[in-house]
C-alpha cells in the first residue's frame, strides 16, 4: 500500500470539510452516497452522522448503489454471518468500481476494528478506499480529504475513545430519533466481540444528551432511544446515574416517548425499575437480555448474574404491574451447553413469557474466551434446539398477545402495513406491533387503537 501522506499530518476534520465541499461544488451535478449500516442501533445512529459529516461535505443521497459516487458500510461484527454479509455486499460492488474507479468506497465501523479483517481487505478486496475504524466518526472528513488528495488507500483503524459532541446528523426518520448516551462495554461476555471492537465504556454528559433530547422534541420527534451497549452502568463519571437521566428527560414537557437499550440484568436495579414505571413519558417495556436460563452457562458467559436474580428484577416489576411487557435476547448452543442447559432456558422463558425475543445460535468469534472453550455440540443439534425455542416462544407470543384485545392501545404510527392494503402499523407504549386501519398522514403521530384481534407477532385492530 503505497501512503503518500502521514495520517497525523491531516488538517483539521473542519478544514477537510471545507476544501472538499469545494471541489465538490466545482462539479456540474451534485455527488450521490449510498450509506448503509449493519448491525445494531448505535451503528445506525453512527452511521446517521457519518451521513451528517457527508452532507456537510456537499453530498445528497441516494438508495441505489448504482448512481452513487460514494459508497459507505457501515460494518457489524458481533456473528459471523453478520460478517459475511459484508464480505458478500463488498464482492458484488466491485464490478461497480471497475466499471468507474472514481466512485469512492468506504468501509468503517465494527468490522474494521480487527486486524484479521483489515488484513483481509487489504488482501482481497484491495478496491476499497477508504477503512476507517468504529468510533472513528470523527475522522471521515480527513480521510475522503486525503483521498482525494492522492492517497489511493486511506486507512485508520484505530478505535477512538473521544465523543464527538455537535456533529451534523442526518436522521433516518423525522420522528424516531436515536440519541446515544454511552460508548463501549467494560463488560466481556465471554462470547462477545463488542468490547474489543468498540473499546470501554465512556458516556456522555447529562448536559449534552438532554440538550439533544430537548432539541428532537423541540423538532416534533416523538420517540427518543437513549443507547448505549449497556445503558443502565451509565455513567458514574457524569456524577449522574441512569435513572436519574431518565427521571430528568422524563421533566422535558410534549407529547412523546422515551426508549432505551440495552439494559444488562446486573445494573438492572429497583431504581430503574422505579423510574421506568413512575415516568410519564417512558414507554412501559423494559429489554432485559438473559442470554442464558443455566447458571453454569451464564457463569462461563461472564455475565455476573443468576437465574435467580434475574426472576428477582422480573418479579419485582411485574408485582407492581403483572403484565408488564417484557422482551430479552437469548444464545442457543454456546460451547458444550448440555441438554439440560437448554432445557434451563426454556424453563426461564415459561417463566417470564417474554413478549418476544432475539434469539442467535452462538457464533464463534476470534479473541473471545468462548472462542478457546472446547465445543463437542453439532451444529445440527443448535438448530435443532433454536427450533424448540423458537416454537415456544412463538406459543407464548400468541397467548400473551390475547391480553390486548378489548383495549384502547395509544399507538406511534410509522408506517403502511406490507401485507395488507389500506392498513398502518405502529408500535405501542409495551412495544407491541400493531396494525390498524388508517392512512399515510397518520405516519409519525399517535393515534388511539382498540385491540379486536391477536396473532403471533403482531395484534390489531380499529382507530378509536
Ligand atoms: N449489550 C447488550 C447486552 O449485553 O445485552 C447486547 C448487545 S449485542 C450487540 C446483541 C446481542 O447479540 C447479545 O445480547 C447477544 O444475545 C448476541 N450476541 C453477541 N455475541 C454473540 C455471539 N458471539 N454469538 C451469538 N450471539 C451473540
Ligand atoms: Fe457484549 Fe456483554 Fe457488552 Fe453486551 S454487555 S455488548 S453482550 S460484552
Ligand atoms: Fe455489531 Fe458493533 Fe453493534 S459489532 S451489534 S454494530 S456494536
Amino acid at each position: 500500500m503505497q501512503e503518500t501522506l502521514q495520517l497525523n499530518q491531516l488538517p483539521e476534520p473542519e478544514q477537510c470539510i471545507r476544501e472538499v465541499r469545494k471541489w465538490l461544488d466545482e462539479r456540474p451535478q451534485k455527488p450521490l452516497a449510498y450509506v448503509h449500516s449493519f448491525g445494531c442501533q448505535l451503528n445506525v445512529a453512527d452511521g446517521e452522522k457519518l451521513s451528517g459529516i457527508l452532507s456537510e461535505m456537499g453530498y445528497d443521497f441516494t438508495n441505489d448503489v448504482n448512481e452513487a459516487s460514494l459508497i459507505l458500510y457501515n460494518t457489524c461484527a458481533v456473528r459471523e454471518n453478520a460478517e459475511d454479509r459484508v464480505f458478500g455486499t463488498l464482492g458484488s460492488i466491485k464490478k461497480l468500481k471497475t466499471e468507474n474507479p472514481a466512485l469512492i468506497l468506504c468501509v468503517t465501523g465494527c468490522m474494521t476494528a480487527q486486524k484479521t479483517v483489515a488484513d483481509k481487505i487489504a488482501k482481497s478486496y484491495r478496491y476499497v478506499d477508504i477503512v476507517l475504524g468504529s468510533s472513528a466518526v470523527g475522522k471521515l472528513a480527513q480521510m475522503i480529504w486525503a483521498h482525494m488528495n492522492g492517497m489511493r488507500h486511506a486507512w485508520d483503524i484505530e478505535t477512538y475513545i473521544d465523543i464527538p459532541e455537535g456533529v451534523p446528523t442526518v436522521r433516518e426518520s423525522t420522528f424516531k430519533g436515536a440519541v446515544p448516551i454511552m460508548y463501549g462495554c467494560n463488560n466481556f461476555c465471554t462470547y462477545c466481540i463488542v468490547p474489543y471492537v468498540r473499546g470501554r465504556e465512556r458516556s456522555r454528559t447529562p448536559e449534552a444528551i438532554i440538550e439533544e433530547v430537548r432539541g428532537l422534541i423541540a423538532e416534533g420527534y416523538k420517540e427518543i432511544m437513549l443507547l448505549g451497549q449497556n445503558v443502565n452502568s451509565y455513567a458514574p463519571e457524569c456524577g449522574m446515574k441512569f435513572p436519574e437521566l431518565l427521571r430528568e428527560i422524563d421533566k422535558i414537557e410534549g407529547d412523546y416517548w422515551i426508549r432505551f437499550m440495552s439494559s444488562h440484568p446486573k445494573d438492572a436495579g429497583t431504581e430503574l425499575m422505579d423510574a421506568l414505571l413512575e415516568c410519564e413519558h417512558v414507554a412501559k417495556h423494559l429489554h432485559l437480555p438473559v442470554q442464558s436460563g443455566s447458571n453454569e452457562i451464564l457463569k462461563r458467559m461472564n455475565r455476573r448474574y443468576t437465574v435467580e436474580k434475574y426472576l428477582r428484577q422480573v418479579e419485582y416489576i411485574r408485582s407492581k404491574v403483572p403484565d408488564f411487557s417484557l422482551t430479552t435476547d437469548l444464545i442457543v448452543g454456546f460451547p458444550d451447553e448440555t441438554e439440560q442447559d437448554f432445557q434451563a432456558t426454556l424453563d426461564i422463558v415459561k417463566k417470564v413469557r417474554y413478549d418476544n425475543m432475539y434469539s442467535f445460535i452462538y457464533s464463534k468469534r476470534t479473541g473471545t474466551k468462548a472462542a478457546e472453550m472446547p465445543d463437542g455440540i453439532s451444529e445440527k443439534e443448535k438448530s435443532e434446539r433454536m427450533g424448540r425455542l423458537l416454537a415456544l416462544q412463538r406459543e407464548i407470543s400468541i397467548e400473551n398477545n390475547q391480553r390486548f384485545i378489548g383495549r384502547t392501545l395509544k399507538v406511534l404510527c410509522d408506517g403502511e402495513s406490507k401485507k395488507r392494503s389500506g392498513r398502518m402499523t405502529g408500535r405501542s407504549s409495551e412495544n407491541m406491533l400493531v396494525e390498524f386501519s388508517g392512512t399515510p398522514e397518520m405516519i409519525g403521530t399517535f393515534v388511539y387503537v382498540k385491540i379486536t384481534e391477536s396473532h403471533s407477532g403482531m395484534i390489531s385492530g380499529e382507530l378509536s
